[in-house]
């Protein structure tokens, strides 16, 4: 679990980050949401301490983020796996090579055990067969899935994921997204994605923080994000007269749906209207 705590980040006489609060938990994906410019990156690298916050809290399963010294950021940033927008894959390096590297960075294994261990996290992204390919001889959505394997291989209690799907096909996204929820459950990984695809949103938003501005103007999950009843945030999921129309649609059919079901409960949970069918 992470927790932030009234988060603020200015840059000179510029305030990016307003005041951010939010708690991100274990097993689920986080999503930060948000038009470009609202903070979304900012407000990440505060929480991966690439940026430091003028005021507010960070922790991480409790501890103050904030007030380690170096050698326990240190431990804490390899409990840290890390998509980077566009893979940021080493071109000279094959498949197996860029997913070992963390691991001859941060731990002690020796090369037999390196290599067993990248080929093991290859295997379940699906990508054991590319394991000897460079990265200029494979897809976009390969190059994610490596990235994903590097940014699991030293076994990440939080996974940071920034535009995972920038650049893909809406399907080879939702294969990506898939990959990042069932990753996040099966580990109980705390996940974080930046994101503004709203496929993503909807598919893989257990947790969503709208930023507007660099302040948290929505939270809440993809099943309540549709019946919101924030203007901005509308306004940016359903950027087209057509999503609004469709929005407009589901929201009478849920309705419709809701007063059937209310009818039916009413008329189970009332013996006068059962009796009054059985006469
Ligand atoms: N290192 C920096 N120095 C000054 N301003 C920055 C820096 N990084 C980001 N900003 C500003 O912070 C705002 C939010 O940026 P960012 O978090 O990158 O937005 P996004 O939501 O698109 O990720 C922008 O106005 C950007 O210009
Ligand atoms: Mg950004």
């Amino acid at each position: 679990m992470i927790e932030i705590k009234n988060i603020k980040k200015s840059f000179g006489e510029k305030v990016i980050l307003e005041d951010i609060s939010a708690i991100m938990e274990a097993g689920k994906c986080n999503l930060i949401i948000g038009s470009s410019g609202s903070g979304k990156t900012v407000l990440t690298k505060c929480m991966v301490g690439l940026f430091k916050p003028n005021a507010g809290e960070i922790t991480y399963s409790n501890e103050n983020m904030l007030a380690m010294n170096d050698a326990e950021r240190k431990l804490l940033r390899q409990q840290i796996g890390m998509l980077f927008q566009g893979s940021a894959l080493f071109d000279s390096m094959t498949v197996e090579q860029n997913v070992m590297f963390p691991l001859e960075m941060f731990s002690k294994m020796n090369y037999a055990e390196r290599k067993k261990r990248a080929n093991e996290v290859l295997e379940r992204v699906e990508l054991k067969d590319a394991n000897k390919k460079y990265p200029a001889e494979i897809s976009g959505g390969m190059k994610k899935r490596v990235g994903i394997a590097r940014a699991i291989v030293l076994n990440p209690k939080y996974l940071f994921c920034d535009e995972p799907n920038s650049g893909l096909d809406p399907q080879t996204s939702l294969v990506i997204d898939k990959l990042i929820k069932d990753l996040t459950r099966e580990f109980n990984t705390t996940t974080i994605v930046v994101t503004h695809d709203m496929n993503s949103v909807m598919e893989i938003g257990d947790h969503i923080i709208y930023l507007y501005d660099g302040k948290k103007e929505w939270e809440g999950t993809n099943k309540e994000i549709i019946f919101n009843n924030s203007e901005k945030l509308n306004s940016f999921i359903f950027a087209s007269e057509f999503l609004q129309d469709a929005k407009d649609m589901r929201m009478l059919e849920m309705k419709g749906k809701i007063s059937n079901d209310r009818n039916m409960d009413d008329l189970l949970n009332s013996p006068t209207a059962l009796d009054e069918d059985f006469k």
